[in-house]
């Protein structure tokens, strides 16, 4: 017999960045972060996973290509964390035991439906994808809620909040062994109807330095890392669940583009410095910033993760509004470095 699940894993904006681990095997942050998942219909990674006693070795294809497994500790995390859960299943007239599943191989293919190049958070939405289409397959169910983010987590710190629709909150913990260190919805899709999510892309070609390496980077040299993980984002994480609570744009914003704006120092503040945002990045930051001096309140807010493209809020109302002051400044016809943004310009719906 040959079982298999597909499933589809939308990627998320933190607007309260994790910056930073305090175990780099376990994947444990220095400090809890909290996002906004997107629509599945935008940017997410869909998977499929089949196991048959035919498969003689676990094989991955990402995006057609097959990858050597092998190279990648953290998918064989992921993959043991959930076949040492494995139960039995039933499924189309067939069984499989425990003791099956647990020996068989398993074959996965994911792809994503917005191009890698974007280097748009692709390894959340991915892992987030296997591990819940692994659970399904191999019937795992969680015994604690959060267990499933947990191993979501051992394959990309982000990928834990992918787990959960709507505005997700991912706790650092405390224990070593990571169990505690879980993401949890915070509230669902449907509790804010006119926040209103734009994506920007921003052409390229420069080399990323990967999140992984950068925030090893900055752990072993920047001081306003841990300034920022002890003093900062504790405070920040309960204001940010107020506004969010209250719907309140105005805190959303200003907590969210402040926030963007400190990671982004402590990357500067990095020995050497890393650099995400270029020129076009800090073009929507100053055309965002004006329009709200002028309205006299935050009309849109900008969030950036590591690289140049711009993440931006804004409120149902005001939306045709950015649209076009995205446009004026950065002109489809022109060969402007922002111009692909308008193909995914709707999230959130
Ligand atoms: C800037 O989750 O990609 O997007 O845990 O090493 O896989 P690893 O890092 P990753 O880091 C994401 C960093 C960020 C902020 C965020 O999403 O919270």
């Amino acid at each position: 017999p040959i079982f298999s699940v597909t499933a589809r894993t939308p990627t998320n904006i933190a607007v309260i960045k994790y910056w930073g681990k305090r175990d780099e095997a376990l994947i444990l942050p220095l400090n809890s972060s909290l996002s906004v998942t997107l629509d599945p219909n935008d940017l997410a990674a869909t998977t499929t996973v089949a196991i048959s006693p035919a498969f003689e070795e676990d094989k991955l294809w990402l995006n057609g290509k097959e990858v050597s497994i092998s190279d990648s500790v953290r998918y064989q995390n992921c993959l043991r964390a959930v076949r040492e859960r494995a139960q039995g299943i039933e499924a189309g007239g067939e069984k499989a035991s425990q003791e099956q599943l647990r020996s068989w191989r398993i074959h996965v293919a994911s792809r994503n439906n917005f191009p890698t190049a974007a280097g748009l958070a692709s390894s959340a939405a991915g892992f987030a994808c296997l591990v819940f289409s692994l659970a399904q397959l191999l019937g795992v169910t969680e015994e604690r809620p959060g267990d499933l983010s947990a191993i979501a987590r051992l394959g990309s710190g982000s990928a834990c909040r992918s787990l959960y629709g709507g505005f997700v909150r991912w706790n650092m913990g405390q224990a070593s062994d990571g169990h505690d260190s879980i993401a949890e919805q915070v509230a669902g899709e449907e509790h804010w109807p006119d926040l209103r999510v734009l994506v920007a892309v921003v052409n390229d070609r420069q080399k990323d330095t990967s999140s992984t390496a950068g925030m090893q980077q900055s752990v072993r040299t920047s001081p306003l890392l841990l300034h920022r993980a002890k003093a900062v984002v504790p405070e920040r994480m309960v204001a940010m669940e107020r506004a969010i609570a209250a719907r309140d744009f105005q805190a959303f914003g200003a907590l969210t583009m402040a926030d963007s704006n400190q990671f982004h120092a402590t990357c500067l503040d990095t020995s050497p410095p890393i650099f995400y945002m270029n020129d076009a990045s800090r073009q929507v930051i100053g055309l965002v910033e004006q329009w709200n001096a002028q309205a006299g309140e935050i009309k849109a807010a900008y969030t950036f993760d590591a690289g140049p493209n711009a993440v931006l809020f804004c409120l149902e109302a005001d939306r045709g509004a950015l649209l076009r002051r995205l446009l004026y400044h950065f002109p489809p016809s022109d060969s402007t470095p922002l111009n692909e943004y308008v193909e995914s310009a709707e999230l959130l719906k």
